[in-house]
Formats: C-alpha cells, sequence, structure tokens
C-alpha cells in the first residue's frame, strides 16, 4: 500500500509549493494563476496549493502591488501573505516549484535531507510554448517585466497541471 494515499478510498492530494525569492512577485502570481486552473477544471478538493519566498524580509506583507494590479487584468486575485520557506514545507508538500537557479540553490540549503532535494523543480521546465529557461525577477524591471512573469506562468502552469491531470480526466 502506498502510505501517501488516504485510506478511505480519496485520491492523494497533490501538494503543490510555488516559491521565489521574495514571495510578493512571482510565486504568489504562480499560486493565484495555478489555484484559478486548478478550480475552472473543478479539481479544487485535489490540490494544496501554497507559496513561500527563501528570503523572509516581506513576511506578512500582500503581493507587490505592480503584480497584483497585472494579475487582476488577467482576471487573477492574489491574497497570499508572503513567507518564508522552512524544512517543514519539504514534509508537507510533494513538489516545491521554483523560479530560476538562485531559489533552487537556497531552497536545497533549507532541505531537511537529500532525498527532500528531490521534491524540488524548475518552473520553468514545465513550459510547452516559451522557451525560457527561468522565471525572470520582476522586482527591478518595469511594467513589461510583470507581464512577462504572467505570461510565462500562464504556460508553465498549464504544463504542470497536464502533467499532474492529464487534459479531459478528472483527476478521479
Ligand atoms: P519575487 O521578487 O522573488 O518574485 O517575490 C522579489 C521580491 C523582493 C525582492 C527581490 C525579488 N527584494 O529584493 O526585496
Amino acid at each position: 500500500m502506498n502510505p501517501t494515499e488516504p485510506q478511505n478510498g480519496a485520491a492523494a492530494k497533490h501538494k503543490i509549493l510555488f516559491v521565489c525569492l521574495g514571495n510578493i512577485c512571482r510565486s504568489p502570481a504562480a499560486e493565484g494563476i495555478f489555484r484559478d486552473m486548478v478550480e475552472k477544471r473543478g479539481l479544487s478538493d485535489s490540490f494544496v496549493i501554497d507559496s513561500a519566498g527563501t528570503y523572509g524580509g516581506h513576511a506578512g506583507e500582500l503581493p507587490d502591488s505592480r503584480m497584483r494590479a497585472a494579475a487582476s487584468r488577467r482576471g487573477y486575485r492574489l491574497t497570499h501573505r508572503s513567507r518564508k520557506l522552512t524544512d517543514d514545507d519539504f514534509r508537507n508538500f510533494d513538489i516545491i516549484a521554483v523560479m530560476d537557479d538562485s531559489n533552487y540553490e537556497r531552497a536545497s540549503r533549507t532541505a531537511p535531507d537529500v532525498e527532500s532535494i528531490g521534491k524540488i523543480h524548475r518552473m520553468a521546465d514545465f513550459a510547452t510554448k516559451h522557451v525560457w529557461d527561468h522565471i525572470p525577477d520582476p522586482y527591478y524591471e518595469g511594467a513589461e517585466g510583470f507581464e512577462l512573469v504572467l505570461d510565462l506562468l500562464e504556460d508553465c502552469l498549464d504544463g504542470l497541471l497536464n502533467s499532474l491531470v492529464p487534459n479531459g480526466s478528472t483527476g478521479n
């Protein structure tokens, strides 16, 4: 028996944590977009979705106002409060999806053991349309930087969701 499968016949939930540096731009946007995609496919009960940052300096803050505005224009409401990544996150989540190599390095150093490092995945690897190898930090960029992040995330998150629940499946 798979110990992660619930005993009551319900399918195990996919537990996904999105990680960037400050947890105020890229990862809360990923969380909000993914939540929206999962909801639109009627899969909300099959997922646990959250986000965190490898740097805790913005803990407690809402996402950056520029990211909230850009996301809102596409119909996403971002309400997450920034928090720092912890070693417990590696016990509570199955997939830790990071935005760039720096996030990968910093998250690896937070992982409690070597096996946990295997849970870290690069967001850009789920892309099906775009060829970027990372999701670029928009913090010091203009409005186009935020639009680019949203374009890339929409592509990658669609790829991630389809890799977990092939399109057309209910997930059960
Ligand atoms: P994020 O962007 O990692 O996508 O949330 C940043 C947010 C804050 C900072 C850098 C990047 N900062 O230096 O405070």
